[in-house]
Formats: structure tokens, sequence, C-alpha cells
């Protein structure tokens, strides 16, 4: 895999032993350009500095709350004048809450939406502009386990159907966009080792949990961002998230 011309924006990039963080060094440790974004300005900052001391890649940090529309427009128009295309994009920035369903209230449910949903289609929208332009796009979002089989360790109700929207967009994006070189794909870890989970498990809840996964042990950022550096890269341009296979179908018709 070679990132050497390639531009990626990669949101949640800020926290230290997050996922973002770690996608973010794989790529520009391959030659790409990443431009690391977060509500946590001195995180990608630092993300930034970490990078730019393995003296391979460029690192660009940039403020952005995903939720906000004007600033993910604005942070896109930054990177096409500064870098002059865009060609990958990490949906990475997420929330959870361990909140049980009769207890959500609804503006947590509001709050876990917009950040874990309506960020994705506001970057997505801005990204697919430029990248349908340049008939090349690799996008890849951060869904969960917990989107799959319902509720986890640190995820309510609200956190599983946010992940499950994820992929649901993810395919239909991917269908839509394939003929124009662009592909979308979704990547649904099970527990990693980050800042949202690190510290908040005892002793005993830690190995229930590494008894139920095959590998005998928990997820580390690297086995994630591994796997996004694959989808993100040239040689995955074949890869789609669920495929469905029928001769003579309709790749994407407007109604
Ligand atoms: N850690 C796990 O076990 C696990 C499992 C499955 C899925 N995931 C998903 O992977 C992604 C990364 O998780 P992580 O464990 O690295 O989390 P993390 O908390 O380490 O990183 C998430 C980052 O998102 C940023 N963020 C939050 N709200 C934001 C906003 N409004 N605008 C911009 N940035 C914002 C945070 O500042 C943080 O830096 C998330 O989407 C998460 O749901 C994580």
């Amino acid at each position: 895999m070679n990132f050497e011309n390639r531009v990626a924006l990669i949101t949640g990039a800020g926290s230290q032993r997050g996922i973002g963080r770690e996608t973010a060094k794989q790529l520009a440790s391959r030659g790409a350009t990443v431009v690391v974004a977060d509500i946590n300005f001195e995180g990608v900052q630092d993300t930034a500095k970490e990078i730019e001391k393995m003296g391979r890649g460029r690192a660009y940090a940039v403020h952005l709350d995903v939720t906000d529309k004007n600033q993910v427009a604005g942070v896109v128009k930054e990177i096409v004048d500064r870098f002059g295309r865009l060609d990958i994009l990490v949906n990475n920035a997420g929330i959870t809450r361990p909140t049980r369903v009769m207890d959500i209230p609804e503006d947590e449910w509001d709050l876990i939406f917009k950040v874990n949903v309506k960020s994705i289609y506001y970057l997505t929208l801005e990204a697919l502009k430029v990248m349908k332009r340049q008939n090349y796009g690799r996008i890849v979002n951060l869904g969960s386990v917990s989107g799959k089989r319902g509720g986890g360790v640190f995820g309510g109700a609200h956190y599983s159907a946010s992940k499950a929207a994820v992929a649901g967009f993810t395919k239909a994006v991917a269908r839509e966009m394939a003929p124009y070189g662009i592909t979308c794909n979704v990547v649904a870890p099970g527990m990693i080792e980050t800042d949202i989970t690190g510290g908040m498990l005892t002793e005993e809840a830690k190995q229930a949990q590494i008894r139920a996964v095959p590998v005998g042990r928990l997820g580390r950022v690297q086995d994630v961002a591994y796997a996004i550096a694959f989808l993100a890269s040239e040689e995955a341009g074949y890869i789609v998230p669920d495929p469905v296979c029928r001769p003579g179908a309709p790749r994407f018709r407007s109604l």
C-alpha cells in the first residue's frame, strides 16, 4: 500500500489512544498527507506533531466539530484550496453513552445521532463533490459490533442504532458511487483498548470480555487501523460492503 500523493481527512483523530490517531499514523507512514480533525484541537495538534516526528508523510491539524455543517464545508474547502484534492475520508469521530434503554433522555439520543450519524452525512456529501470530480475516492466509516448484535459494554440502544444507521448509509453510498471510482466501506470493531474503553473496565470484566474473543485478547488500535488503511488504499478498489450479485440487476437507478 502506497499513499504517496494521496490526501486524507480523518475525523476524531485527537484522542491519544484512539483509532483515529493510529489510522493517521498508518496512512502517513505510507506517504499520505493527512488532515487530522477533531473538536479537541490540542489533541490533533499533538497527533500532527507525532506524525512530523516520524519523518514520512505530512500532517495538518484542524479544529472541527463534525456536527457543524458549515465547519465541515469549510474544512473540506480548505483542504482542496491547500492540497488540491481529497482522496480519502475516514469518518471516525464518535461518542457513546452506557445508558440503559429506559433511561435514555431524548437529548442524549439526539446527541449520539448528531455526532455518530448526521456528521457522516455532512462529511460524505462535501467529500463526494470533490471525489466525483476526481473520479476517485475512498470513504471508510466506523461502525461497531454493537450495530450488528445490539448493545455492548459501553454503548446503549442509541449507540447500537446509530452504528446500524452508519452501516446502512455506507451500503447505499457504496452502491450509488461505485461507478465513479469511489468506494465506501464500514469497519465494525469489537472492543478495542482506547480512551473510550480504557480504564472503564474492572480487571474481572476485562477478563470476561477476553474469554468471548477467539484470539484471546482485546483488540488494539493497530488491528483496526490496518483494516482501515487497506480499505482506504488504491488496491481496495473492488471492495464493497455486502455486495448482492444478481445478474442484470441495476447498480443504481433513480426513481
Ligand atoms: N474503542 C472501541 O472499542 C470501539 C469499538 C467499536 C467502534 N468504535 C468506534 O470507533 C471510533 C473511534 O473510537 P475510539 O475508541 O478511537 O474513540 P476515542 O474517544 O478515542 O476517539 C473519538 C474522537 O472523536 C472526537 N470527537 C467526539 N465528538 C466530536 C465532534 N463533535 N467533532 C469532532 N470530533 C469529535 C473525540 O474528541 C475523540 O478524539 C468511534 O466512532 C467509535 O464509536 C470504537
